[in-house]
């Protein structure tokens, strides 16, 4: 039987993560590492909790001391990790946190991995997950490749380059097999309502305004949850070794543009007048440093390794509404206490 961590498992992309696997290997042993920070959420797992071949475990990826013994005591024979801070705005007003989670947290693991895999490497993979965002910003044309060199500017993407940068090098340093996926921005259930889609979705439905960034102009590259959670199923199991896989579903929107489809499919599903939703649009104070344009070339995934995203926008997205919709306790419980604070700092005087 296989061991594998996978870390942040509590967490949006993680819990499908974790649900995939646990149920698609009974043969492994599933280890949820997660420190449930306000984005992690053992609600997201309640499906598979009592399953016999899954454990959580509550931790903190920057206490070296507790990683090290958890290594010690669990024989990892592959990590995925996952945990992160990942939101934007927060790391724009906290971005040390981000240095401690992203930067530390990684190298911790790298150590826990090395010391304990002591140069017996063969059956052992790291995979890191990252962003697209590491590569920086495109203007109107371009596409990101996995040649496309780093130039990232907020202190999230900031972050995650520097932890991909140390991932490289300790498989250069000290042969420790990693491989690393660059993901375009994800949308699907279980997503903290802090990030565009479930934000706008909750916002439309309780009728609040749609603070819309600049003039919306702003372009990203958005992927099924549950597409990018195969897509590291496969890279995890067919992936080479010191190579870097973009995942990305070749779906462009601009902000704008999206919101509006939102707001009318909306408009359709509470039975509201067509037009009724996108009136609480409103324009803010643009966020600061915003990347203008990301688009994922996922060319490489698709020829070596036979991943492509199963469904088209229009369905997940629809999807993701109705889920949301039909699930308003888990709504209305990360949505209380200190969201509200939250909410308060970052939009009251935008
Ligand atoms: P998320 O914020 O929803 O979840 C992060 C999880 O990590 C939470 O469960 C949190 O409790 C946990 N965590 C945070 N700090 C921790 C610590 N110090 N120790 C242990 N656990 C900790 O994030 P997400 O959107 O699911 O993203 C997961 C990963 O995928 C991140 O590495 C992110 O950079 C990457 N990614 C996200 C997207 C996206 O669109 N959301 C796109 C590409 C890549
Ligand atoms: P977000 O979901 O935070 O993802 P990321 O910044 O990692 O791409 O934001 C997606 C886009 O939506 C981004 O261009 C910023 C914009 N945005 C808004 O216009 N208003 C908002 O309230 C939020 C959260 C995001």
């Amino acid at each position: 039987m296989k061991t594998i961590l996978i870390t942040g498992g509590a967490g949006f992309i993680g819990s499908h993560v974790v649900r995939l696997f646990v149920n698609k290997y009974p043969g492994y042993k599933i280890v949820n590492l997660d420190k449930l920070t306000y984005a992690g959420n053992l609600a997201n797992l309640i499906d598979i909790e009592n399953k016999t071949n899954y454990e959580f475990v509550k931790g903190d990826i920057v206490d070296s001391e507790f990683i090290q013994n958890l290594f010690e005591e669990k024989k990892f024979d592959g990590v995925i990790h996952l945990a992160a801070e990942s939101h934007v705005d927060r790391s724009i007003s906290n971005p040390t946190e981000f240095v401690f989670t992203n930067v530390i947290g990684t190298v911790n693991l790298l150590n826990a991995a090395k010391h304990i895999w002591n140069n017996n490497f063969t059956g052992k993979k790291f995979y890191h997950i990252s962003t697209d965002e590491v590569y920086g910003s495109l203007g109107e044309e371009g596409i990101f490749t996995e040649k496309t060199a780093y130039d990232p500017h907020s202190p999230y993407s900031a972050s995650k380059a520097s932890s991909d940068h140390f991932v490289r090098a300790y498989l250069d340093t000290f042969g420790l097999p990693s491989v690393i996926s660059n993901c375009s921005n994800n949308y699907g259930s279980f997503q903290f309502p802090e990030k565009l889609v479930p934000l706008f979705i909750n916002n439309i439905k309780n009728n609040k305004s749609l603070p819309v960034y600049g003039k919306g102009e702003n372009i990203r590259d958005w992927l099924w949850v549950e597409d990018h959670a195969v897509a590291i199923d496969v890279i995890f199991h067919e992936g080479k070794i010191g190579e870097t896989y973009n995942i990305g579903g070749f779906n462009e929107w601009k902000n704008i543009d999206l919101i509006r489809a939102m707001c009318r499919i909306m408009d359709r599903k509470l039975k509201r007048i067509a037009g009724e939703s996108e009136k609480l649009i409103t324009y803010v104070k643009d966020r600061a440093g915003h990347d203008l344009r990301y688009a994922i070339d996922a060319t490489k995934l698709k020829n070596e390794l036979g991943w492509e995203p199963s469904l088209q926008f229009e369905e997940g997205i629809e999807k993701t509404i109705d889920w949301y919709l039909e699930n308003e306790k888990w709504m209305n419980n990360v949505t209380s206490g200190d969201y509200q604070k939250y909410y308060k700092q970052q939009y009251v005087k935008r």
